[in-house]
């Protein structure tokens, strides 16, 4: 697939939560190409910042008016960055990068935590509420503004927090096994590593086909620097060009 390379104007950034921010850019023929589940990849241009380029999972995008959303959380010097720019920054966007989600199922269950949520929630805006239902976990009521994101695009809406303050008390698993008992032939996956490994053992057991979306550094995001690579069953896997979509059992967890 082409890769693209724009420079981006933000057209808006918003804040989601005390550390979570919504950034919409203008990328025209990315928005065209991208499928849910591929990632950009982005460096801050308009300051001469020479910083290396970060990977995003794209969130949405608005065909109509050429718009790419990202969700992206503040961790480190990259985001902090981020979040100080406006919409007199331009950014420089490359992609669609990797492979994205099968999206051959009837019944999808979505299950995501913290900014996992995001490129699943662009595979629920293609799914739609006759495929997806999504159950999404966090630490506590505040982190699932995510609710609001998902409500066009979805069915049901179950939801588990670590302190009860939300849905079920305890992490997505407390949910999950009486759920994949509900008619879903697939379920798609993305957060921290040691959800989606649970998530991908319980669907096992269920023998219901799973999809992982794993998050890695990547410094190229190309398939040329190596520094994305994981252990899977058969090889050694790049996350940046096999992924970062990948089926359960082709990783070794
Ligand atoms: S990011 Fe360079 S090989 Fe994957």
């Amino acid at each position: 697939m082409t890769k693209i390379l724009e420079e981006s104007p933000i057209l808006l950034q918003q804040p989601l939560d005390a550390h979570t921010h919504l950034l919409r850019l203008g990328a025209r023929q990315i928005a065209r190409e991208v499928q849910p589940g591929q990632f950009v990849h982005i460096k801050q241009i308009s300051s001469g910042n020479s910083l290396l380029r970060h990977p995003f999972g794209v969130a949405a995008t608005d065909l109509k008016n050429g718009t790419v959303d990202i969700i992206y959380r503040e961790i480190g010097a990259f985001t902090r960055t981020l979040t100080t720019l406006s919409s007199n920054d331009t950014l420089s966007v490359l992609g669609p990068l990797g492979h994205g989600f099968d999206v051959t199922c009837h019944r999808a269950l979505l299950v995501g935590g913290g900014t996992g949520l995001a490129p699943l929630l662009f595979l629920a805006s293609l799914l739609g509420p006759q495929k997806a239902d999504v159950l999404m976990g966090g630490r506590t009521k505040s982190e699932l503004f995510w609710q609001n994101l998902y409500r066009p695009f979805v069915a049901k809406i179950f939801v588990t927090t670590d302190d009860g303050s939300c849905g079920t008390r305890g992490t997505v698993m407390a949910a999950l096994p009486s759920l994949l008992t509900q008619g879903y032939d697939r379920v798609y996956t993305c957060g921290p590593s040691p959800m989606m490994q649970a998530v991908a053992g319980a669907c096992a057991a269920q023998k219901i086909p799973c999809q992982v979306s794993l998050e890695r550094y990547m410094a190229c995001g190309l398939g040329a620097c190596l520094s994305c690579t994981c252990k899977g069953r058969e090889k050694r896997l790049k996350v940046c060009t096999d992924g970062p979509v990948f089926w359960a059992q082709e990783v070794e967890w």
